[in-house]
């Protein structure tokens, strides 16, 4: 077996900043050596330190005006939404009226579903996102052609088949039983082969009725380690449509909470209007939330409040919610992280940032002992960020201080062009400047 190295300024997460402090959630060496043997990490360390350990047959490659860091976590993306990005004027129900729904109608033709995952996941790859949790279509179709342009790249992906029962045009509605045994075959082919794993995926409330969603429950109650991901308290309208639809639960969480849906492996999008009894249930299940600052301001859903999900411990991840999302680069995410909690007179330090796109978001999936940071035996997934990227962020980095500022430069002004090379389980993947 074969060692490599790499060679380049290097960081990553070694905790939350909010717990552990700011100087104990990071490390950085200025000179690094990342090792590897067969797609896992060995070490990482000082590259003076480290070269020496090497066996004589051990290549290594070395990176200049680079930062390397593990690769980004999206916790919430739609890959049948690629093509509709940036469509405009609309807020949340009506988007999905006029845009989302009769996009999604084409991924019951699986050829169509597998050009468009190609797309998607060199798109992912391009922006240095190596793990996502995914939503699919109604489609069963939309899934296999997924999972298998995923596994072909030996990816970790997360994802599902949408259940949708009512609320929605008839080309895009399943029945409890339909979705249920669909689910069922998906998780039986999918879950745990190679890097893949299954999420049970009701829509969100508004489209399942409430056979349906107990019939969610039954699955994840069924197979052991399954995800469920939906979407929670986006928009004020969303809100006051469950309100109306079930009349009998206490609040919009309390709905999946009834039907068992709460959980460890629960991600829940949004979570932009909770009530304090949510946020309390949130954190006694161990439940996460994705925070989506790019499509929150796209759809004009209104302001996540991190701090207060901290208060409760609340694990929290980031997502791009593409097609809502306008972006599907991290860096961007978290620039337009930065400026929602400025709205709200409150700091996004640049190293919790980078725990939020890397072991944040791996902690927010339960794979926080297999990626998220340069742990010995995690995963080989990472990025080589350009310091160069543009002719603005060199200006403006030569006179950086120190890596915080680096990192916040990066955050800020980075997008896909600051991402020079990305790696999976040691292979790269994607190569900016190739041909
Ligand atoms: N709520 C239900 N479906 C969707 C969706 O596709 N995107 C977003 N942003 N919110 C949703
Ligand atoms: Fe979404």
């Amino acid at each position: 077996p074969t060692i490599h190295a790499h060679r380049s300024a290097l960081i990553h997460s070694l905790g939350d900043p909010t717990e552990t402090g700011i100087e104990k959630s990071f490390e950085y060496f200025e000179d690094g050596l990342l090792i590897i043997e067969e797609g896992r990490i060995v070490a990482v360390g000082d590259a003076q330190t480290l070269l020496s350990s090497l066996p004589a047959d051990a290549s290594v490659t070395e990176h200049s005006n680079s930062l390397l860091c593990p690769g980004f976590i999206d916790t919430h993306i739609h890959y049948p939404q690629t093509g509709m990005i940036a469509s405009y004027g609309e807020q949340l129900l009506d988007w999905l009226e006029n845009y989302t729904f009769p996009t999604e109608q084409h991924f019951k033709d699986k050829e169509h579903a597998a050009s468009v995952a190609e797309v998607f996941l060199n798109e992912l790859l391009r922006n240095g996102t190596t793990t996502a949790l995914v939503f699919g279509t109604v489609h069963p179709e939309s899934v296999d052609a997924f999972f298998e342009a995923a596994e072909q790249r030996d990816l970790r992906m997360i994802a599902g088949k949408v259940m949708m029962d009512r609320n929605a045009p008839d080309y895009l509605t399943d029945t409890p039983q339909s979705s249920y045994h669909d689910s069922k075959v998906l998780i039986e082919r999918w879950h745990g082969k190679r890097r893949l794993h299954y999420a049970v995926t009701p829509r969100f409330a508004p489209t399942s009725s409430p056979e349906q969603l107990a019939l969610a429950g039954q699955l994840l109650s069924e197979y052991p380690g399954l995800y469920m991901h939906t979407h929670l308290s986006e928009n004020k309208d969303e809100i006051e449509w469950v309100k109306a639809l079930f009349p009998e639960r206490s609040s919009y969480l309390d709905v999946y909470d009834h039907y068992k849906l709460l959980g460890e492996r629960s991600i829940f999008a949004h979570g932009v209007h909770l009530c304090d009894t949510e946020c309390q249930r949130l954190a006694d299940t161990d439940s996460a939330i994705a925070f989506c600052p790019t499509s929150n301001l796209f759809l004009g859903s209104g302001l996540f409040n991190l701090p207060k999900m901290e208060s409760y411990k609340i694990k929290v991840g980031l997502g791009t919610d593409v097609g809502a999302g306008t972006s599907f680069s991290i860096l961007q995410t978290l620039n337009e992280a930065y400026k929602v909690m400025q709205l709200q007179q409150h700091k996004l330090n640049p190293f919790k940032s980078l725990y939020l796109a890397t072991l944040g978001g791996a902690r927010a999936l339960k794979l926080e002992t297999k990626i998220g940071n340069f742990e010995a035996g995690k995963e080989a997934d990472f990025v080589v960020l350009d310091y160069n990227a543009t002719p603005l962020m060199s200006y403006r980095l030569e006179h950086a201080k120190n890596i915080e500022e680096r990192l916040f430069v990066m955050m800020t002004l980075g997008d896909d062009r600051a991402i020079k090379e990305t790696f999976a389980m040691g292979r790269s993947v994607h190569q900016r400047d190739a041909n």
